[in-house]
C-alpha cells in the first residue's frame, strides 16, 4: 500500500466540498481547488459550518474540528493543488470530455507516484484513465451526497488499476470514515445504476399524471422504507447531474434507460435542483441561478 499524506481534490461543488471535509477529518493535509474563486469561498464557509455541526451534534470534538479546518487549503490552480498531492479526487462536472481534460493535465504536472481517482457516477474509469501513462494508478472513489453524512464509498477498479492503488484507495476511504465496497467497473457501478432506474420512473410517472410529486417521494419513503423520495433526491444530486448519467446509461446499456421527457425538459429550463433554487420543487431560500 502507498502513503498518502496530501489529497488534492479538483472542483469544489457539492461533492468536491464535501469530499475536502471528510479527508481532512480523515487527518490528511487537504488541497481544495475549483475554476471559479467563489466555489472555494463557498467550500470554505459550509465546510466550517458542517464541521460546526457535527460539534454540536457531539459526532466530532471541537478539537477535531479545528484541526480538520486548519488542515484545508486552497490552491488558485490546478497545478498548485496538484505539485505536492499523493492523491488526486477529481469532482468536476459529469462529462466525459471534462474528465479526460482534468486527468491529461493532471498526468503531466503530477509527481509519477501520485495516484488519479474519479468520484464519477457513472462514467468509465477505464476510458478517462486511458488518456495517462499511469493507468495502474488510476481509481474510481464514488461518494455519496452529502459526504459528510453518508457512510459509503463505492471504490471501482478500472481494467488496468493495480492491487496497490486498489488497496490504498480502500484504506484513504476507511480513514475518511467511509464503508467501502470494491467494485469492478460497469456502466453506473451499483447504486448509480439503480437509483437512475428508479428517479426516472418516478419522472414517467410525475409526467402520466399518476401522482403528485409530493405523493410519489411519500408512498417511497413510508411504503418502501426508501429515507428519501427521489424527487427529494433528484433536488439534492442535481438534475444535470442524474440527466448526464441517465444519458451515459443509455448510451452504453440501453434503451431502458432512456431519460424520461420531463427531466430533460427541466434542465432545458434550468431547473436544476436545489442549487438552483427550484427543481422539481422550489427553495426560496437558494439562489435562482447557478
Ligand atoms: N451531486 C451528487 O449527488 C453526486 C454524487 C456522487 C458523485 N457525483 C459526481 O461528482 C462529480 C461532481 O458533481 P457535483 O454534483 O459536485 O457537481 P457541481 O456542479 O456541484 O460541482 C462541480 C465543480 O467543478 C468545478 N469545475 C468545473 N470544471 C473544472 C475544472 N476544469 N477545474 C476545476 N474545477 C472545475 C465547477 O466550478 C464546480 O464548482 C460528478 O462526476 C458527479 O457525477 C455527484
Amino acid at each position: 500500500m502507498s502513503e498518502v499524506n496530501t489529497i488534492a481534490v479538483i472542483g469544489a461543488g457539492i461533492m468536491g466540498r464535501g469530499i475536502a471535509h471528510a479527508a481532512a477529518l480523515g487527518g490528511y493535509r487537504t488541497i481544495l481547488e475549483d475554476l471559479l474563486p467563489g466555489a472555494l469561498r463557498k467550500a470554505e464557509t459550509e465546510i466550517r459550518a458542517n464541521l460546526d455541526k457535527a460539534v454540536e451534534l457531539g459526532k466530532v470534538t471541537a478539537p477535531d474540528a479545528d484541526s480538520a479546518f486548519q488542515r484545508l487549503e486552497y490552491a488558485g490552480s490546478v497545478e498548485q493543488a496538484a505539485r505536492e498531492a499523493d492523491l488526486i479526487i477529481e469532482a468536476v462536472p459529469e462529462e466525459m470530455e471534462s474528465k479526460i481534460e482534468i486527468f491529461t493535465l493532471l498526468d503531466k504536472i503530477c509527481r509519477p507516484a501520485t495516484m488519479l481517482a474519479s468520484n464519477t457516477s457513472s462514467l468509465s474509469v477505464t476510458e478517462i484513465a486511458s488518456v495517462t501513462y499511469r493507468a495502474k494508478k488510476c481509481i474510481g472513489m464514488h461518494f455519496f451526497n452529502p459526504v459528510h453524512k453518508m457512510k459509503l464509498l463505492e471504490v471501482v477498479r478500472a481494467l488496468d488499476t493495480d492491487d496497490d492503488t486498489l488497496a490504498t484507495a480502500v484504506e484513504v476511504g476507511k480513514r475518511m470514515g467511509k464503508e467501502v465496497v470494491v467494485i469492478k467497473e460497469s456502466p453506473g457501478f451499483v447504486t448509480s445504476r439503480i437509483n437512475a432506474i428508479i428517479g426516472n420512473e418516478a419522472f414517467h410517472m410525475l409526467q402520466e399524471g399518476i401522482a403528485s410529486a409530493a405523493d410519489i417521494d411519500k408512498a417511497l419513503k413510508l411504503g418502501l422504507n426508501h429515507p428519501m423520495g427521489p424527487f427529494e433526491l433528484v433536488d439534492l444530486v442535481g438534475l444535470d447531474t442524474r440527466l448526464s448519467i441517465l444519458e451515459y446509461l443509455h448510451k452504453s446499456l440501453g434503451d431502458k434507460y432512456r431519460p424520461a421527457p420531463l427531466l430533460v425538459q427541466y434542465v432545458k429550463a434550468g431547473r436544476l435542483g436545489r442549487k438552483t433554487g427550484r427543481g422539481v420543487y422550489e427553495y426560496p431560500e437558494a439562489p435562482s441561478k447557478p
